[in-house]
């Protein structure tokens, strides 16, 4: 058996033509939303990631601010410029790409966004709201997963997902996300003991641990979903994901691949987000 390859390029392109439809058919005179995106310091992959979310917000029609930061930045000087952005009528979202330079408190950046603003979904209100199953902006990487999944009609209710990786960013808002959708969820993480037989409990599973090649296929059940959320540049530049991508198709019943897998997913629920912010000023 050979698994079903989850195009999330093709997904993503789908799903925002259908935000760039929204936001084209707007009332007269209504601004077009607007994200400021803010980065810190020249970490190159940061700065792909943020060149692709302009690229997408441009493609959406979504005004772009961008604000590119030096990395001798002081924390005091970037929280001014998130206040500042907090009251600025043309902001929609407001995003703060990470990792941020060691001398700055992350936590402290998140917290200062406001959470009607916060598309990333990372606020502690968001964040309280997603653990309570309340409207939220839910963080743009394990939303997009779920999205990916409904769209391939795949069932989650009553499926046992396995999540390798325990981050805020994906692993613990993932685990939120597919309780909501009725699965029964399972969090494995580096201390994990068994992990392999943990893993090959999975009928769903994601990997979000940051290391090449990481989930083989002997961990994985006969026909397992299994989605891969890892970015991870090889000495050669090569880009691949957590899975042994080769050896788990074989087993799988459908996989994302890295890249054109989840990454796109990710900016176009950021997309999404955004409109959300959007509509609830407009
Ligand atoms: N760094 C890695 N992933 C993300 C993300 O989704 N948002 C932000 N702001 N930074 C990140």
């Amino acid at each position: 058996m050979f698994a079903k390859i989850i195009d999330g390029k093709k997904i993503s392109e789908e799903l925002r033509l259908e935000t760039a439809k929204k936001i084209k058919n707007r009332k007269e005179g209504l601004r077009a939303p607007g994200l400021a995106v803010i980065i810190v310091g020249d970490n190159p992959a940061s700065r792909i990631y943020v060149n692709n979310k302009k690229k997408a917000c441009e493609a959406c029609g979504i005004t772009s601010y961008e604000y590119a930061l030096s990395e001798s930045t002081t924390e005091q000087e970037l929280l001014s410029l998130i206040n500042e952005l907090n009251n600025n009528t043309e902001v929609d979202g407001i995003l703060c790409q990470l990792p941020l330079p060691c001398h700055i408190d992350e936590n402290k950046v998140i917290d200062a966004i406001s959470p009607e603003k916060d598309v990333d979904g990372f606020s502690p209100v968001n964040t309280g709201n997603l653990l309570a199953g309340k409207p939220c902006f839910a963080p743009c990487t394990p939303a997009g997963v779920v999205e990916m999944l409904k769209h391939e009609s795949i069932e989650i209710s009553g499926k046992h997902c396995v999540i390798v990786g325990r981050s805020n960013i994906v692993g613990k808002p993932a685990a939120l996300l597919m309780l909501q959708e009725n699965a029964t969820v399972t969090v494995c993480h580096s201390r994990t003991k068994n992990l392999k037989d943990m893993v090959k409990q999975g009928d769903i599973v994601i990997a979000a641990i940051g290391k090449a090649n990481f989930i083989t296929a002997d961990m994985i059940k006969e026909g397992a979903v299994v989605v891969d959320v890892g970015i991870n540049r090889l000495e050669s530049g090569k880009v691949t994901g957590d899975v042994d991508f080769e050896e788990v198709s074989k087993i799988a019943s459908a996989i994302t691949p890295v890249p054109g897998g989840v990454g796109p997913m990710t900016i176009t629920m950021l997309m999404q987000n955004t409109l959300s912010a959007w509509e609830r000023f407009s």
